[in-house]
Formats: C-alpha cells, sequence, structure tokens
C-alpha cells in the first residue's frame, strides 16, 4: 500500500473565455504524502484555487492525470467523483458555503446521512461542540457570525473523519481574531482525526504552519 494520497502528473487546467481558451494550469506535477499538511501559495490569480479543485475533483483536469488516495480522478465522471469524495475528503472554502435553509446541526448531518453514517446526528452534535458551537445547534447560517459559520462549516468537513481536509482561504472573510481561532481549529482537528492537509493560502504566517509550501506562479509551480 502507498502513503501517497496524491499524485498529479503534468495537470493541465485549460477553460473557455470570450476570447479563447485560457490555460491555468500549466503542467503542475506534484506528490503529497498521508498526513503531511501541505501550503499552496502565490499571487492571485497564479491559480492556488484551481489547483485545489482539481485535487478535490471539483474540476476536471483538461490533462495529465491526478491521482487521489490511489484512484484516477482523470478517470471518473461526475457521479463518480461525488461518491468518491464523500466520506473522504472535506472541504472547506473562503465564503463558508453553508446551505441557508439548514440549522447548524443540519448543515452539518446532512453530509454525514448522504454518506451512510447511522448515527449522523449524534455525530454531526458532537462536531459541533468540538468547534465550540454545542449551544448553536438549532441556528440558521443568517443568525450567525462569519466566524461561527466557518466554524460549522469546518464541522461539517470534519465530521466524517476525511483522509483529505482542502481548505481554500478559509479565514479570507474572517477578521485577524477569529481568523487565527478557526485556523488553530483547522490544525487541532487535523491532529485529532489525522488527516491530510492541503491549504491555500497567501498568508506567510499560515504557510510556516505546514510542513511544506508549495508555490504557484501564473499556473505552473514556481
Ligand atoms: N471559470 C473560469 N473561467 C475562466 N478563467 C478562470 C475561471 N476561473 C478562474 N479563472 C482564471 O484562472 C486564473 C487562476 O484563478 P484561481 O485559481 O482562482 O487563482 P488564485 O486562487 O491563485 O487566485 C485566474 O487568472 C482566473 O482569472
Ligand atoms: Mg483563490
Amino acid at each position: 500500500m502507498s502513503d501517497t494520497v496524491f499524485h498529479l502528473q503534468d495537470v493541465l487546467l485549460s477553460l473557455k473565455g470570450n476570447a479563447g481558451p485560457v490555460d491555468i494550469l500549466r503542467g503542475i506535477s506534484l506528490n503529497v504524502e498521508s498526513g503531511e499538511s501541505v501550503a499552496l501559495t502565490g499571487p492571485s490569480g497564479s491559480g492556488k484555487s484551481s489547483l485545489l479543485m482539481v485535487m478535490g475533483g471539483l474540476e476536471q483536469a483538461t490533462g495529465g492525470t491526478v491521482h487521489a488516495l490511489g484512484q484516477d480522478l482523470t478517470a471518473m465522471n461526475e457521479d463518480a467523483l461525488a461518491r468518491f469524495r464523500q466520506g473522504r475528503m472535506g472541504i472547506v472554502f473562503q465564503s463558508f458555503h453553508l446551505i441557508p435553509t439548514m440549522t447548524a446541526l443540519e448543515n452539518v448531518a446532512t453530509p454525514l446521512e448522504l454518506a451512510g453514517v447511522q448515527d449522523a446526528f449524534e455525530r454531526a452534535r458532537e462536531a459541533l461542540d468540538i468547534v465550540g458551537l454545542g449551544h448553536r445547534t438549532g441556528h440558521y447560517p443568517a443568525q450567525m457570525s462569519g466566524g461561527e459559520q466557518q466554524r460549522v462549516a469546518l464541522a461539517r468537513a470534519c465530521a466524517p473523519r476525511p483522509a483529505i481536509l482542502l481548505a481554500d482561504e478559509p479565514t479570507g472573510n474572517l477578521d485577524s481574531a477569529n481568523g487565527a481561532a478557526i485556523m488553530d481549529l483547522l490544525f487541532s482537528l487535523r491532529d485529532q482525526y489525522g488527516a491530510t492537509l492541503v491549504l491555500v493560502t497567501h498568508d506567510p504566517v499560515l504557510a510556516e504552519r505546514c510542513d511544506r509550501s508549495i508555490a504557484l506562479a501564473d499556473g505552473k509551480i514556481a
């Protein structure tokens, strides 16, 4: 059994733009080993989010291969990718992406239910306790601060105990105090669950907390 969680070979991502195709990722090769934490850094527009989306199977590479946990994501259709992510990948975005018509508890429990977890609501409650929101389980996203919403998003990402955690500038919409609290939580959840973490950030202090940084520039590894 291999300990390589991600194996990317010559990954290309080219999207249709108004003035013809735009090359967003231009030949990315990298490996991430089990239990590693890796920061993706680089200037705005360098392709960090696009690379994370390709690693998470949310965007299909237009060239090259992406293996995650030994499976070739580039050979999967959207349904297969969605099934693959279930329970294996937890993803956190800058803008929280909570479902507005669901309570905090429902937001966390729903993916667990979809993954076939028997005690989904019990597990969701535990996860909300861990992020310090045990008293807010019945609140809707609009009734919570940005920091609280991101805690819910973290609980949702971590509750299925995924092998992989992907985070795209998870503190980008938060003030520095809330941002620091979310980062502490992200790293402590990662330690607790032993997940492999890939974190997009342009904050050098956060990048320092990871085992390794990969700098992108103009769709390539700099
Ligand atoms: N859907 C899209 N269509 C066309 N261009 C896109 C699309 N998404 C991103 N881009 C372009 O791809 C480049 C990389 O974007 P992105 O991955 O979001 O960079 P980063 O996260 O490093 O800021 C940027 O130039 C951006 O404008
Ligand atoms: Mg980005």
